[in-house]
Order: C-alpha cells, then sequence, then structure tokens
C-alpha cells in the first residue's frame, strides 16, 4: 500500500520513516521550498547513524531512502491508501489541504491528521466525504515512542478507524483509541505533571531540584516535570497546556502558570535555547534530598494525576487498559496510573485530593466523581 505524507517537518519526516522501513512505497510531500531537501538530507544523517550502529545494513538505508519519493507537487499522492498530514497547526490550512488531497485520492483511500490539538471533527468538516477521516497522532520523536494515538470523529465510519488501526498495528505500534476531545489521552492526562510540579515552586515550598528528584527518585518517573518541561521546551509545553486550558472552556484543572509563561517569554525554552528551569552551561543545583519532603511532593502530582485518568475514564475518552498504555508507551510513566491507584488505595488517593481541595478551596482539586463512587462501593480499577 502506497503510504503519502504531508509536511516534511520533524513529525512528517518521521512517519515517512517508519512507513518506508516497513517496506512501504511512500510520497513526502511539503509545499515549502528547501523542506523537502532538509528533510532528506536530515532522514540520512539519522539512517547513516542507525547503519553506524549496526541497527540497519548500508543497503537497507538505501532501499528505505529509494522507496520515498520526495516531492514537491501534491498530485503524487495520488493512488495511496493512507494520507498522514502533518502540516502547520492550523486549522484553515489544514481544512484547505484536506479538501485538496480529497480531490487526488480514491474513494477509499484513509486520509488522517496528525494534529495534537485540533479537534478531527472540525478537519474532517472540510472534505465531502467524512467517514474515511481519522486522527492518527503519532509522539516525537516518531520512529522511537511506541505510543500512537487514533482518533475517530463523530463523522469517521467503523471501517476507517478498524483499517487505520491496523496499519498502524502492523507497524508495530501500541495504538489507542480515544474519543476526539482536546489533548487526546496524554496530552490531557500528563498536565498536572507539570501545573502541580509548577504550583508547588510557586508556592515556595521548595525548588526545581528538589521537585524533580522526588518525582524521580522516590515516584520512578524517568525524568522530573522541570527536566521534561526544558526538554519537550517550555514554548512548546505552555502553548500545549494554553491549548488544552482554552479547549476546556478554560477549566480551572488546566490552568498554564504564569512561571513557565515568563519562562517562555524571556527565551528561557530549556536545553534548546542552554537554558530554562536549569542552567545547561553550569553545574546543577543539588536536591534537598528530606525523603518526607519528597514524599509530599510525590503524592501532590501523583493524586493530581490519577484524579485526571479517572475523570478520563469517567467521560468515556478511553478504556482504563488504554489510559495506563497510553502514559506508559506515550510518556514512559513507570507504571499506569489507574494501576498505580489501585496499588496505592483509592481511599487514600481521595484523602490527599479532599485535603488540597479543602486546603485551597480551589476547583482544580476536585475529586473525579468516578473517584468517588468507586471508594464508595469499595472498587479497584482492576
Ligand atoms: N512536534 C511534535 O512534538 C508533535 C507531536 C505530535 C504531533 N504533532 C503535530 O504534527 C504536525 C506537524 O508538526 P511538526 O512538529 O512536524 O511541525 P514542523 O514545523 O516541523 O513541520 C511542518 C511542515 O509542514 C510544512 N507545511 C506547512 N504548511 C504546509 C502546507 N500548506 N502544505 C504543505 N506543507 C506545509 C512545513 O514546510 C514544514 O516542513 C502538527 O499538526 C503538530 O501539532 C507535533
Amino acid at each position: 500500500m502506497k503510504i503519502s505524507v504531508i509536511g516534511a517537518g520533524t513529525m512528517g519526516t518521521g512517519i515517512a520513516q517508519i512507513a518506508s522501513t516497513k517496506g512501504h512505497e511512500v510520497c513526502l510531500y511539503d509545499s515549502f521550498e528547501g523542506s523537502i531537501e532538509n528533510a532528506k538530507t536530515s532522514l540520512e544523517k539519522i539512517l547513516n547513524r542507525l547503519v553506524e550502529k549496526e541497527r540497519i545494513s548500508s543497503e537497507e538505508k538505501e532501499n528505505i531512502i529509494n522507496r520515498i519519493n520526495f516531492s514537491e507537487k501534491l498530485e503524487d499522492i495520488k493512488d495511496s491508501g493512507l494520507v498522514i498530514e502533518a502540516i502547520i497547526e492550523n486549522l484553515k490550512i489544514k481544512q484547505k489541504i484536506f479538501s485538496k488531497i480529497e480531490n487526488l485520492v480514491s474513494e477509499d483511500c484513509i486520509i488522517s491528521s496528525n494534529t495534537s490539538s485540533l479537534s478531527i471533527a472540525s478537519i474532517a468538516g472540510a472534505c465531502k466525504n467524512a467517514k474515511r477521516v481519522v486522527g492518527i497522532h503519532f509522539f516525537n520523536p516518531a520512529p522511537l515512542m511506541p505510543l500512537v494515538e487514533i482518533i475517530p470523529a463523530v463523522q469517521t465510519s467503523d471501517k476507517t478507524l478498524n483499517a487505520a488501526k491496523s496499519i498502524i498495528d502492523e507497524w508495530g505500534k501500541v495504538t489507542v483509541i480515544v474519543k476526539d476531545t482536546p489533548g487526546f489521552i496524554v496530552n490531557r492526562v500528563a498536565r498536572p505533571f507539570y501545573g502541580e510540579a509548577l504550583r508547588i515552586y510557586e508556592e515556595g515550598i521548595t525548588d526545581f531540584a528538589t521537585i524533580d528528584w522526588a518525582l524521580k527518585e522516590i515516584g520512578g518517573f524517568r525524568m522530573g516535570p522541570f527536566e521534561l518541561m526544558d526538554y519537550i521546551g517550555n514554548d512548546i509545553n505552555y502553548t500545549v497546556t494554553e491549548s488544552v486550558f482554552t479547549s476546556f472552556y478554560f477549566d480551572p484543572r488546566y490552568k498554564p502558570s504564569f512561571t513557565q509563561k515568563r519562562m517562555m517569554e524571556a527565551g528561557f525554552l530549556g536545553r534548546k535555547s542552554g537554558r530554562g528551569y536549569y542552567d545547561y552551561n553550569s553545574e546543577f543545583p543539588k536536591a534537598n534530598e528530606d525523603r518526607d519532603l519528597g514524599k509530599q511532593i510525590l503524592w501532590r502530582v501523583l493524586s493530581m494525576l490519577i484524579n485526571e485518568a479517572t475523570d478520563a475514564l469517567f467521560l468515556n475518552i478511553a478504556s482504563k487498559e488504554d489510559i495506563d498504555l497510553a502514559m506508559t508507551k506515550g510518556v514512559n510513566y513507570p507504571k499506569g496510573l489507574l494501576s498505580w491507584a489501585d496499588e496505592l488505595g483509592l481511599s487514600n488517593v481521595l484523602n490527599q485530593l479532599e485535603e488540597l481541595y479543602s486546603e485551597y478551596g480551589e476547583d482544580r482539586y476536585r475529586p473525579s466523581p468516578l473517584l468517588r463512587r468507586m471508594v464508595k462501593e469499595n472498587k479497584t480499577f482492576y
């Protein structure tokens, strides 16, 4: 099956690499001068590194490159079985290209978007036959991150959903099915990892290094929230938070932080700018390794994460298995949040949230109705 990828940036190039590695004929299209050349150069660099590490042979490398038609003509996508759009995150521009794509491919071609924050329904709305439109959301870097969220819009047919899922499963990815709601699973459920950590810092409870230490050392997370925000980039992470907050009609649970906004405004973007919460040109500050303080920090962040995962289940955003898989395979959490909740005891999680809620009187700490119900009925998730 021929796969076409629209937009040869970070995500598009990664997705084209996966499809070609799996043996598909690929068309990688971009309309901007220089983008296609850059994509080819960056892909060659990545593949050369894989050859050096003996992950692939040089013959395989040549085949991967040769199977891709690096194109600046949209007509080259004809005869595709699946089109994956990964252009700029702008609804009007995406809608425009979707209506063009629809006129070039056959009726049974699936057309998908890799959008992180726009609704699939709004993109599909630009097509005459919206039944064949679906969200296929990869994580960065696409060839390395195992998770892919598959998002049916209200218009999507079951046939499209099942076919899209089975293609991505065949690529060896872990797929989860998620409702067309802001942030899908990962970008919604992960918000408190950043937001609550920032809040703890803003209250003056402790510093970045200690919060990171607590989450890593006691919680088992691979990276602390501040390290991770610096890695992702404060501009990108802030923008995702703001977009989720706006899309949820300003639910205070997703409220962005001034601390992060100022970081972004100051150009302290993280690793890529040499400075974020940490200065990457000097020694890292030491954490205050007080285990009692560390446990308090972990409990506060973790109970908020579990509450978010529980609420996603309450609102039928995805199955409990998919919510847990998404967080372990999409953002490397040490455990699925719902099975972690069972381990910790749901009543302990609820108590922590109720303490926060009564101390602050803020809606952001409101426990999910499902958590209350489960504690009342003495139930566990698994
Ligand atoms: N970067 C991430 O971490 C990430 C993760 C998951 C999903 N996404 C989503 O993937 C999409 C692409 O993100 P990215 O980070 O690869 O962006 P990017 O800026 O690296 O690449 C976008 C590419 O699209 C091209 N483009 C823009 N408008 C176009 C048009 N009208 N026609 C053809 N090509 C066009 C640009 O020239 C550029 O090469 C966005 O929808 C984003 O939300 C990004």
